[in-house]
């Protein structure tokens, strides 16, 4: 009897929930009790109507929240072994602590049917959903899955390898599958950015900061406008990266920025930079870049051998003050040498660090480095205006070899992506200056400058330093470090 009734209920509610197979809103809204913003319904119906559909958007409007009540969605209104969910997202962090997170949530809220670990979605003892992050070169990535109803849902999707969305266009071949491809457009150089052109197939939706809650009036429950994209958040992004910037295009407005040809670096080596990590191994230096007008910051960046942080960062334009930051700076890292930008005040604080140094507060060697100075070599110097141009080219080809880790800092990556070159009448490479970057709505990259004299490589004393040239270096780390199949991994040089 007790177990007639429980297959009644039971079957009571695979009915129940098949009342929701073309309207994922209401499942949402009357069987989670949860609530979805205008674009998120957009997106929600798209799936129902549309093979594939593709969301190019802005940071934090819930894009990773959809995507997961999409998946429990899906796996609760087919039949069970009918239907199959399949996640993925460039890391397994992503797959795991996001989406899966948001699914774990919704499918205890809703008491679904089944049950869910961190990344897998289980009817008794079979597999009906998971979430992976295969190596970019696995072709087998989702081999075996054979379901009528397929859904595939894949976030971050810049970052997804193009063998992965090969992989997954395979499993959606019948008419009754679904993709979901949801991510920030911070690449052009990527297959999402393809999928999101004008005839590609794809229904493409798109959702800038303007167009959320916080920005239109639109009525959302209290608790969720807190947790998306606000004005105070746009208002600082626009002061700090300018509006021009790639970041900005991408992050706010959702949508691709151009990849200028004359852009210093790809965003594929930007973002290759910040996933991959490399040991801490090797030279453990300083770049300072000192505060020169009024809304810059004094920026300090660490680097233990391909391993670079931010390390201290001050928004006032003392000299006193700064040169206690790099104290604290060296106490903190234990860095052997130092390398300050000279100009303005930086020869300031220069001055004052070599006093200290002579009385012995610190062992580091400290190096002042003027960038508007000639190239090192006279090999050097005829590829380069300057000694700011060697600079740059010397960290952009550590970038394209993929030997450096930096964080995933916004500040930092918005003003990688925005800075420029050019060749002058003399074939030579220069940077675009301060100035003109201004007069593009850009602000002084004070990190990237930071960065970049953290790499610089100096040797010997003082003022007669030596630069060892980007690919002695790159040459060196990368015999230290045996990443052979890594360096290839990431696009190797060029
Ligand atoms: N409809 C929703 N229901 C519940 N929580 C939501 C909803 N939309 C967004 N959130 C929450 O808002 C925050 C930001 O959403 P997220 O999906 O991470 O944004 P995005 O992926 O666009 O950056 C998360 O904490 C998420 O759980
Ligand atoms: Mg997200």
């Amino acid at each position: 009897m007790a177990l007639w009734l429980k297959s009644q209920r039971k079957n009571r509610a695979a009915t129940d929930l098949a009342r929701y197979l073309a309207d994922p809103v209401g499942f949402v809204e009357e069987r989670l009790l949860g609530f979805l913003w205008s674009k998120q319904k957009d997106i929600a119906r798209s799936v129902v109507s549309h093979r594939r559909t593709a969301v190019k958007s802005c940071h934090d409007v819930g894009k990773t929240a959809l995507a997961a009540r999409i998946g429990a969605w899906w796996l609760s209104v087919h039949k069970p072994g009918d239907a199959f969910l399949v996640t993925s997202a460039p890391t397994f962090a992503q797959v795991k602590a996001l989406l899966w997170r948001e699914i774990n949530r919704v499918h205890g809220q809703g008491r679904l049917p089944g049950r869910v670990n961190q990344t897998e979605w289980l009817f008794g003892n079979e597999i009906v959903g998971f979430g992976r992050s295969p190596p970019d070169t696995d072709p087998t990535a989702f081999q075996g899955i054979h379901a009528r109803y397929v859904l595939v849902v894949l976030d971050e999707a810049c970052g997804i390898a193009k063998t992965l969305w090969d992989a997954a266009d395979t499993l959606i071949a019948n008419d009754d599958s679904r993709i979901l491809v949801i991510g920030n457009p911070d690449d052009p150089a990527t297959e999402f950015h393809e999928v999101c052109k004008p005839g590609s197939g794809w229904n493409v939706i798109r959702i800038a900061a303007s167009m959320s809650p916080n920005f239109t009036g639109e009525a959302v429950p209290d608790w969720l406008s807190p947790l998306l994209v606000g004005k105070t958040w746009v208002e600082e992004k626009r002061r700090r990266w300018g509006e021009k910037s790639p970041l900005y295009i991408s992050k706010v407005d959702g949508e691709f920025p151009e990849q200028s040809e004359d852009g210093l670096l790809s965003f594929k080596d930007l973002r290759a930079a910040v996933e991959r990590s490399l040991p801490a191994e090797g030279d453990n230096e300083l770049g300072v870049d000192v505060a020169r007008f009024g809304g810059d910051a004094t920026i300090i960046y660490h680097r233990m051998g391909p391993v670079a942080r931010k390390v201290g960062e001050l928004r006032q334009r003392d000299l006193m003050q700064t040169v206690a930051l790099v104290l604290r700076s060296i106490a903190k890292t234990g860095a052997t040498r130092v390398k300050i930008d000279d100009a303005g005040m930086g020869g300031g604080v220069t001055d004052r660090l070599k006093e200290l140094k002579m009385e012995g507060a610190f062992d580091a060697q400290v190096v002042a480095v003027n960038v508007g100075e000639k190239a090192t070599t006279t090999e050097d110097a005829a590829k380069f205006m300057n000694l700011r141009a060697q600079l740059n080219w010397g960290l952009r080809e550590i970038f394209h070899a993929g030997l450096i880790d930096i964080a995933d800092d916004d500040d930092l990556l918005a003003q990688a992506s925005s800075i420029r070159y050019k060749f002058t009448s003399a074939n030579r490479i220069l940077i675009e200056s301060k100035e003109d970057m201004k007069k593009r709505g850009l602000p002084s990259p004070d990190h990237w400058d930071a960065l970049v004299l953290c790499f610089a490589n100096y040797s010997s004393f003082d003022t007669s330093y030596r630069w060892v040239g980007a690919e002695d270096e790159i040459e060196k780390l990368y015999r230290k470090l045996g990443f052979e199949e890594h360096v290839m991994m990431n696009g190797g040089p060029r």
